[in-house]
């Protein structure tokens, strides 16, 4: 399980939601009780309702520990306040997540059987259905099942792939329950309610470019690639579709996940990803550390001391934002970012200008909370109609901030 770190906003999405949590009896069901624990920890109201099998294999006093919640496995239970106990919770629920999901339970779904408390609650549910299957490869592949799976995403329930892999019983194939993260992100991606970039399409670039000089030593920057991580986060949450043009970084990549992604090292490597992907984009958001300078040569080999180099020939790099900018279109919209240790209006406004861009967002480095490689950031917002200054807030909060910036400038 990723450990939740201390300033981790991910998933300020699950904040008090009521996520009904179905754990049938996959041997990946002790995964399940991690994503109980994490859902709790990020804020969500988690009912965990087992199968009797699923019961077998992890108690579910586990489950009731982690998520803080009764677990319930008995649809005659009658050890709880008097409610109609499948009704309540399926009215309840801001999402029904079966994780992990056996072939039993997507055939009774499918089947419209109801002999269990999770298959009762299902059945009466309205909320978004989301289903993670955990079997063996030969069961997932089944024509049986997959005749299930089609039925039920015809009818609107989601269903997450699973992850390819070594499974329980030796044979590598699909059908291994997914990393954490990715039950998250696909979770967050669903109970975000603000869809606003549906139908855009946002091309980010994140991290900081390599220079090498030889095949052991390259000139680099400090960026972490944190903020453009949480711009392209953000876009997505908001239905954007997106490319990420992610330079060298110090990233999470368990975070990464379901986003399409360039991977480039150099100035040059970005400059030809962004150029070419900038005709298919609306929104663009510059947020990568370019190196300004490049090795004038590039070593075949190592430079050995002995040598005695003592300084290095440099050769200027193309600005990728100001080629963006000479070459937007009518509709286009671009947003960079603007690095200073000192005069930060005064070279911001210098660069929205002279960059053709539509919004500059401006920090001083070397302001405590701001900056490379913190969780938060300090900024100004430059525009055409204006500068403003926000208070200090996390990366992904001011990442929203940013896109509704943006998309105010195209209302
Ligand atoms: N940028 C770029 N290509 C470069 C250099 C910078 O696209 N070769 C972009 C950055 O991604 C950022 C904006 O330009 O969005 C401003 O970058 P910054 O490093 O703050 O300033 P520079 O334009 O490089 O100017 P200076 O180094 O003189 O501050």
């Amino acid at each position: 399980m990723c450990p939740l770190r201390k300033g981790e906003k991910l998933g300020m999405v699950f904040q008090s939601k009521t996520i009904v949590l179905g754990v049938s009896g996959s041997i990946a069901v002790y995964k399940a009780a991690g994503l109980a624990r994490r859902l709790n920890l990020l804020g969500a109201n988690v009912h965990v309702i087992m199968t009797q099998n699923a019961a077998k294999l992890v108690s579910p006093l586990i489950f009731e520990t982690l998520s803080g919640n009764r677990c319930i496995t008995d649809t005659f239970d009658r050890n709880f306040a008097w409610d109609v106990k499948h009704i309540s919770l399926a009215k309840a629920a801001d999402i029904f997540v079966v994780a992990p999901a056996t072939a039993n339970i997507i055939g009774k779904i499918a089947g419209g059987i109801c002999d269990d408390m999770l298959t009762t609650t299902i059945c009466a549910t309205a909320a978004p259905k989301v289903i993670f299957p955990a079997m063996n490869t030969q069961m997932y592949n089944n024509p049986i099942t997959q005749g299930n799976i089609s039925k039920l995403k015809n009818l609107g329930y989601i269903f997450a792939e699973p992850d390819c892999g070594r499974l329980a019983n030796g044979d590598t194939g699909s059908g291994r329950f997914p990393e954490e993260s990715k039950v998250l992100d696909i979770l967050e991606n669903i109970l975000f309610e603000k869809k606003d970039l549906q139908g855009r399409k946002v091309l980010v670039s994140a991290g900081a470019t390599a220079e090498d000089i030889d095949p052991v030593r390259y000139i680099s920057n400090r960026s972490t690639g944190k903020m453009g991580l949480a711009l392209a986060r953000a876009a997505k949450l908001r239905g954007a579709e997106l490319r990420l043009v992610l330079g060298e970084n110090r990233l999470d990549e368990s975070k990464i996940y379901g986003m399409e992604i360039l991977r480039v090292r150099s100035a040059e490597e970005m400059y030809n990803a962004m150029t070419a992907n900038f005709a298919w984009s609306d929104f663009v958001f510059m947020s990568a550390a370019v190196a300004d300078f490049r090795p004038a040569e590039l070593q075949e080999n190592k430079i050995k001391k002995s040598r005695g180099v003592k300084s290095l020939e440099l050769a200027e790099n193309k600005d990728i934002l100001l080629e963006l900018g000479r070459r937007k279109l009518p509709g286009q919209k671009i947003c960079g970012f603007s690095m200073e240790t000192e005069n930060l209006l005064e070279n911001s406004v210098k660069k929205l200008e002279e960059k053709n861009a539509d919004l500059i967002v401006a920090n001083d480095v070397l302001q405590e909370g701001a900056g490379f490689g913190t969780d938060s950031n300090i900024v100004k917002i430059l525009s055409r109609h204006g500068t403003e200054s926000l208070d200090i807030q996390s990366k992904e909060s001011l990442a929203h901030v940013i896109i509704d910036r943006l998309l105010a400038l195209d209302a």
